[in-house]
C-alpha cells in the first residue's frame, strides 16, 4: 500500500500517528524556512509541511506533480486552522518524500473557476486535466450514482439487463446512421444502432417480458448542447403493460434516482399535458413550465380585422397567436431586432409587437386595431404598463413554434434583468401525451411516423388510419423536465397485419423495401408477439440536469465537440490506403 489514509481523512483524532499519503500537489507555498504543500487526491486535501531536511527537495516540486509522503499528524497553530476542510485542524509534518512524477505546468488552472473561464476546446484537448477539477469529478460521481440507482431500481422490479448489438442493419429512419463497412462481405455495411428499438421488441417476442439496458446509441446528427453522436439511453421494454403502467414505472425510477443522488423527494404522479395543449400554451412539445408567459390564441378575433396580415392568415386556416412578455417594455432596439431574426429563422414573415410604456401602446401595427380588438387583447393577455406583446401569424404549428421560441428568449431576457429566476433545481417534470401518430411531411409529400413506425395508434382513433391519418393519436409519451425532453416511448403495434399496413399503406414504404428492412420483424410478430411497450431515457441529459448544467458534454468523460471531433485523441483521422483496400472502399473527397 502506498498510502495509509486518503487526503480527506485525517483529523485531530489522529494526532501523533505516522501516516503515508499520496496524491497531486494542489498548491505549494514557501513561507520562508517552511514549505507547505496542499496534497490532493480524489477525496480531498491535506496540508503537508516540509521544514526539515526535505525542505530543499520540496522546493523543486511543481503544481500537479504526483508525490508520496510519510510523516506525523500534528495540530495546526490556532490561526492556521481551516474550518472549510475536514482536515483543516491538522497538518502532516513530512519525514519522507517520494516524487512519483513531476508535472509540466498545466495550460489552465485546475480549479472550478479557472476551468470555467477558458475555452471549452482547451478543456477537451486536455480532458485528463479538466476531469481533475472538483466540479468535473463530482459530475462523474453523480453519473455513477444515477446509473447505479437505475440498475438497482429495475433489478428490484425484476427487469433483466440484456445487451443488444451495436453493429446493426441499416434501416434508415429518423436520424442519419453511421455505416460500418464489412471486410468479409465486399460492398456491404452494418449500421451502428441508433437505439435498441427493434431488438427490444424482439426480446418481448422471445418472452423476456421485462427488459432494460444502459445502452450506447449512435446517431449522425448535428450536435448541440443536448446532443452527442454517441450517447447513452436507459432503454426499457415490458410485455403486458399499458401507458399507465409505463408512467408509474418511470416515475418510480426517477423518484429513486432523485432520492439516491440528491436526497430529494420528487412528488408523483407527474402532471400530464396533451400534445395539442402543450403546443397551444407553450409553443413546443417539451415545455419549460417553471414560468408562465403562456401563448394566447386570437385567430377568431382577427378574422375580420383591418390588419390584413392577421386577417388573411386567420381566414386562410392559419393561427394568430400572441404572448405577453410581462415587464419587457424596456427591450432595446437591438434586442427586438435579434428576436425578430430568430422568428424569421423559423420561417416567420415578421414579429409584430406592442410595447406598453407610459400608458401608451407603441407599435407599428396598433393603428390597424379596433377598440374591440384592443380590449380583447388587454383582457386576455392581462396587458399592463411595462409589458411587451409579441404576435405570430402563420400556419398553426409554425405560429406556435415561433412564439414558443420567443417565449424562451423572453424568459432569458427577464432573467438577465433580474425580473425572473429560473432555478435549475425547481424540478418540473411532466408527461406530454397524445401526440399525433403521423405527421405530414410536405417535402416528402407523405406521412411520417411522429415517434417511430412501431408506435401503436390510440385504439379509438385507429378507424381513421385510412380516411384521415392526421387525426390518429399515437400511444406515444415523452417525459419532459424544465424544457428538456428526457425520454420518450410508446405502446407498440404487436399485430403483424397492422404493422404491415402501417408500413405499406400509411407510410407508403414499398412492399419490397418493407420486406428487406423489416421482414424479420414482421415475421417475429407472427409467432405469438405479446402486447408490449417501452421507453428510452437520455441518461446523459438526466445526469446533466442532476448536475445543474444543460450541456451533456459536462457529464460525458470524453465527449465530441460540436464538429464531431475528439480534440484529445484527434479523431476522426484519415486511414491508410491498405486499410481502405481491405474494406473495399475508395474515397471521393469534396472539391
Ligand atoms: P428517442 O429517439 O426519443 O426514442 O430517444 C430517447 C431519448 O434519448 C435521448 N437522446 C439523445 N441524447 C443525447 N444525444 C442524442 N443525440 C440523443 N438522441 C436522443 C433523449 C431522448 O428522449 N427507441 C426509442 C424509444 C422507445 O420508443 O422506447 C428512442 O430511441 O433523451
Ligand atoms: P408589414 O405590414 O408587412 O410591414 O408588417 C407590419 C408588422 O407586422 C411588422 O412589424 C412585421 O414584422 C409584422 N409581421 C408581418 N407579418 C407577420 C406575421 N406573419 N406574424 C407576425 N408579425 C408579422
Amino acid at each position: 500500500m502506498l498510502r495509509t489514509h486518503h487526503c480527506a481523512q485525517l483529523t485531530s483524532a489522529d494526532l501523533g500517528t505516522t501516516v503515508s499519503l499520496v496524491g497531486w500537489v494542489d498548491s505549494i507555498r514557501d513561507h520562508g524556512g517552511i514549505i507547505f504543500v496542499d496534497l490532493r487526491d480524489r477525496k480531498g486535501i491535506t496540508q503537508v509541511k516540509f521544514d526539515s531536511s526535505l525542505r530543499e527537495q520540496a522546493t523543486h516540486l511543481k503544481d500537479e506533480s504526483v508525490i508520496g509522503i510519510t510523516g506525523k499528524v500534528e495540530v495546526r497553530p490556532a490561526d492556521m486552522v481551516n474550518r472549510n476542510l475536514p482536515t483543516g485542524e491538522i497538518e502532516v509534518d513530512a519525514t519522507g518524500l517520494t516524487v512519483h512524477n513531476l508535472s509540466d505546468t498545466p495550460p489552465f488552472p485546475l480549479t472550478d473557476a479557472g476551468g470555467d473561464k477558458v475555452n471549452e476546446d482547451l478543456r477537451l484537448t486536455y480532458r485528463y486535466l479538466d476531469l481533475r477539477r472538483p466540479k468535473m469529478r463530482k459530475n462523474l460521481a453523480v453519473r455513477h450514482r444515477a446509473t447505479k440507482a437505475v440498475r438497482d431500481y429495475f433489478d428490484a422490479q425484476e427487469f433483466i439487463e440484456v445487451e443488444t448489438p451495436a453493429l446493426f442493419k441499416s434501416t434508415p429512419e429518423g436520424a442519419r446512421e453511421y455505416l460500418v463497412p464489412s471486410r468479409i462481405h465486399p460492398g456491404q455495411f452494418y449500421a451502428l444502432s441508433q437505439s435498441p428499438q427493434q431488438f427490444k421488441q424482439i426480446l418481448m417476442v422471445a418472452g423476456v417480458e421485462k427488459y432494460f439496458q444502459i445502452a450506447r446509441c449512435f446517431r449522425d446528427e448535428d450536435l448541440r448542447a443536448d446532443r452527442q453522436m454517441e450517447f447513452t439511453q436507459v432503454d426499457v421494454e415490458a410485455s403486458f403493460i399499458d401507458r399507465e403502467g409505463i408512467y408509474a414505472l418511470f416515475e418510480g425510477m426517477l423518484k429513486k434516482v432523485w432520492k439516491d443522488v440528491l436526497d430529494h423527494d420528487l412528488p408523483t404522479p407527474f402532471p400530464r399535458l396533451v400534445f395539442h395543449e402543450a403546443m397551444n400554451r407553450y409553443g413546443v412539445d417539451k415545455p419549460d413550465v417553471r414560468f408562465g408567459l403562456e401563448l394566447q390564441d386570437f385567430t377568431g378575433l382577427f378574422k375580420t380585422s383591418s390588419f390584413k396580415v392577421f386577417a388573411s392568415t386567420a381566414t386562410a386556416g392559419g393561427a394568430v397567436k400572441a404572448l405577453n412578455a410581462k415587464g419587457l417594455a424596456d427591450l432595446t432596439q437591438g434586442e427586438i431586432k435579434a428576436l425578430e431574426e430568430i422568428a424569421k429563422s423559423l420561417g416567420a414573415r415578421g414579429l409584430a409587437f406592442i410595447k406598453v410604456e407610459g400608458g401608451e401602446w407603441k407599435s407599428p401595427i396598433v393603428k390597424f386595431f379596433s377598440e374591440a380588438e384592443k380590449a380583447a387583447l388587454t383582457a386576455q393577455l392581462g396587458i399592463t404598463d411595462g409589458d411587451m406583446v409579441f404576435f405570430a401569424a402563420a400556419p398553426w404549428e409554425q405560429a406556435c413554434a415561433i412564439l414558443g421560441r420567443i417565449r424562451l428568449e423572453a424568459a432569458q431576457l427577464l432573467v438577465k434583468r433580474g425580473k425572473l429566476t429560473l432555478r435549475p433545481d425547481d424540478w418540473q417534470f411532466l408527461w406530454v401525451v397524445d401526440f399525433p401518430l403521423m405527421s405530414y411531411d410536405e417535402a416528402r409529400g407523405g406521412y411520417a411516423a411522429t415517434h417511430h413506425p412501431f408506435t401503436a395508434p390510440v385504439p379509438e382513433d385507429a378507424a381513421f388510419l385510412d380516411s384521415d391519418p392526421k387525426k390518429v393519436r399515437g400511444q406515444h409519451y415523452d417525459v419532459v423536465l424544465n424544457g428538456m425532453e428526457l425520454g420518450g416511448g410508446s405502446i407498440r403495434i404487436h399485430q403483424p397485419a397492422l404493422q404491415k399496413k402501417d408500413f405499406e399503406e400509411v407510410l407508403k414504404i414499398p412492399a419490397d423495401v418493407v420486406e428487406s428492412r423489416f421482414g424479420y420483424m414482421l415475421k417475429a410478430l407472427t409467432y405469438g408477439a405479446p402486447p408490449h411497450g417501452g421507453i428510452a431515457f437520455g441518461l446523459d441529459r438526466m445526469c446533466a440536469l442532476l448536475c445543474g448544467t444543460t450541456s451533456i458534454r459536462d457529464v460525458i468523460a470524453f465527449p465530441k465537440t460540436q464538429k464531431g471531433q475528439c480534440l484529445m485523441t484527434q479523431s476522426p483521422t484519415p486511414v491508410t490506403e491498405k486499410q481502405l483496400k481491405e474494406l473495399h472502399i475508395r474515397t471521393v473527397l469534396p472539391e
